[in-house]
């Protein structure tokens, strides 16, 4: 069984707007429906669970029902951070479906709305033979290591380098395991899902993203959204 899980339960304090920049209108509609609506597309998942904070959780309800209506969505509460917000996810699936070596959660960041059905389908697609699977475009500018800030420690070759994505797809009994067995000090420094793999030995699979699957994280990037839309 396969679930969308759109991770909406941070508040932007980087957009520093009104409200939580998942409810910002790019175009004619909020950007979290944006994102839902390219997972709503998709016919293979059971339910596209959305998680968002507690006190948004009604509005997202009527918004989501506004502008995607689709009965496989479910909203519910995030997390104190953005893996317990994926947690959340696991724990509400095993509440209701229940779990099994077969359940696959593909985690995506609902302040990424320019995901492509291809993206998504490579992570379904994947999910048959991998247990982690991330997203990733090669490394455009050159990134250089600097442990005090000031100088330069380290150059790192450009073409081993790739900038991270969503979505993040996992085996969700996997991911919950590697996760429980983590101390509080991993917790907080593993922000990346899928790190907890790659911590552990495990392998993480790459499907290729796209340039235009940007996250929303600046005003800035708000106005890039409003040109991406329009092409
Ligand atoms: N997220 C989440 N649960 C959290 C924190 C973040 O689901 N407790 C989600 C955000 O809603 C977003 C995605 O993870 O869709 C990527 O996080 P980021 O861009 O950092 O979002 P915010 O935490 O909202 O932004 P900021 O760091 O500026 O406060």
């Amino acid at each position: 069984m396969i679930y969308a899980v759109i991770a909406a339960g941070g508040i932007g304090s980087r957009m520093n707007a009104e409200k939580p920049k998942q409810y910002i209108k790019v175009g004619n509609k909020p950007i979290i429906a944006h994102t839902v609506q390219k997972f709503a597309d998709c016919d293979k998942f059971r339910k596209i669970i959305i998680l968002c904070p507690e006190e948004w959780c009604s509005y997202t309800d009527e918004l989501l029902r506004e502008y995607c209506n689709d009965e496989r969505i479910t909203v519910i509460a995030g997390g104190s951070d953005r893996n317990e917000t994926v947690m959340n996810s696991i724990k509400y699936i095993e509440n209701t479906d229940g779990i099994d070596s077969s359940t696959v959660i593909v985690t995506h960041d609902a302040v990424r709305p320019f995901v492509t059905a291809e993206i998504i389908n490579n992570h379904i697609a994947d999910s048959e033979k991998y247990d982690a699977i991330g997203t990733v475009i090669p490394a455009t500018d050159t990134i250089i290591e600097s442990l005090d800030g000031a100088t330069v420690t380290a150059t790192p070759d450009r073409s081993k380098l790739y900038q991270c994505q969503t979505p993040q797809t996992f085996n969700a009994l996997k991911l919950k395991e590697l996760y429980e067995n983590l101390s509080a000090d991993k917790k907080a420094v593993l922000t990346d899902t899928c790190s907890i793999f790659t911590v552990s030995g495990k392998e993480v699979r790459l499907v290729r993203g796209d340039v235009q699957n940007i996250k929303i994280t600046y005003p800035y990037d708000l106005k890039v959204a409003e040109v991406i839309l329009k092409q």
